[in-house]
């Protein structure tokens, strides 16, 4: 378990959310949530299937928009600016806080095209030398390039689920973004995907602010240095993952992670 950081971090939150609701139709599903999430830092999202954590997840860049009987209350902000407010450019926000899923979903297109596909919308590459550039460059961080670099060509498809995933990821970090949100990246891949993607998080921990949902409780005690957990769409308890495993101010927290529900 990582404990190498202070209690409070020092600087500014690269997220921060406050009193945050999300409802479907006339249901609540998250209840006045407020957290800070930080830079260089991995922070695991627990908690009971239905607690809320996708939910309260996509909050983060907006996913939540594209469910029509969603409604978010409350503020959150990405560098200090209100990502709610009218105006703010969506598609820029979710480069800026990318986003990998449970199961992964590359493009049907070649392994090429996943990654270029980003940059080349978002402008980030002014010729073809700097796009594959930033196309090894991405898959490189991810982990896979020496895996693919003789088949970029091939369907993102035609890979193995972990690779597949670290495409996935390749693709969210290939447009530059701050923020990168995992909702169980590891939950359809085998114990050896599962442990590469762990290491990854780690590697890419130092760049960015990584969010990670996840069902298991050894998956955030190794890869998170801070942890919430999530009961009933409220935010029961967030602090250092060190203390949340083994010194839970909480009752409830400490009833999960000790298994008695979940
Ligand atoms: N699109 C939707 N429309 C209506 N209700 C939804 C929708 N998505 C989620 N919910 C409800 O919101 C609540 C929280 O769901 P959510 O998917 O965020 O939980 P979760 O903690 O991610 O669960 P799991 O661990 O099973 O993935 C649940 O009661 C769920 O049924
Ligand atoms: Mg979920």
């Amino acid at each position: 378990m990582v404990t190498d950081i202070q209690t409070q971090p020092q600087t500014e939150p690269k997220m921060r959310a406050r009193d945050v609701s999300v409802f479907y139709g006339a249901k609540k599903a998250i209840d006045e949530v407020s957290i800070d999430i930080h830079t260089e830092h991995v922070t695991a999202f627990i908690g009971p299937s239905g607690c809320g954590k996708s939910t309260f997840l996509r909050t983060l860049n907006r996913m939540n928009d594209t469910i029509a009987s969603a409604r978010v209350d409350g503020a959150i902000e990405l560098d200090g600016d209100d990502i709610y407010r009218s105006g703010m450019d969506v598609v820029q926000l979710r480069a800026r806080v990318g986003m990998v899923f449970q199961k992964p979903n590359p493009f049907p297109k070649s392994i090429y095209e996943n990654i270029a596909y980003g940059p080349r919308i978002h402008g980030l590459a002014d010729n073809k030398a700097d796009l594959d550039a930033t196309v090894e460059q991405s898959l490189r961080r991810a982990g896979l390039w020496d895996e693919v670099k003789d088949r970029l060509n091939d369907a993102g498809t035609a890979l193995s689920g972990g690779q597949q995933q670290r495409l996935c990821i390749a693709r969210a970090i290939a447009v530059q973004p701050e923020v990168i949100l995992m909702d169980e990246p590891c939950s359809a891949l085998d114990p050896i995907a599962t442990a590469r993607i762990e290491e990854l998080i780690d590697d890419l921990r130092g760049r960015y602010a990584i969010v990670i949902v996840t069902h298991s409780m050894q998956q955030a005690a190794r890869v998170s240095q801070r942890t919430a957990f999530f009961h009933l769409g409220s935010l029961v308890e967030y602090g250092q993952t060190a203390d949340i495993f083994t010194n839970p101010r909480e009752e409830r927290t400490k009833d999960y992670i000790t298994g008695r529900y979940g």
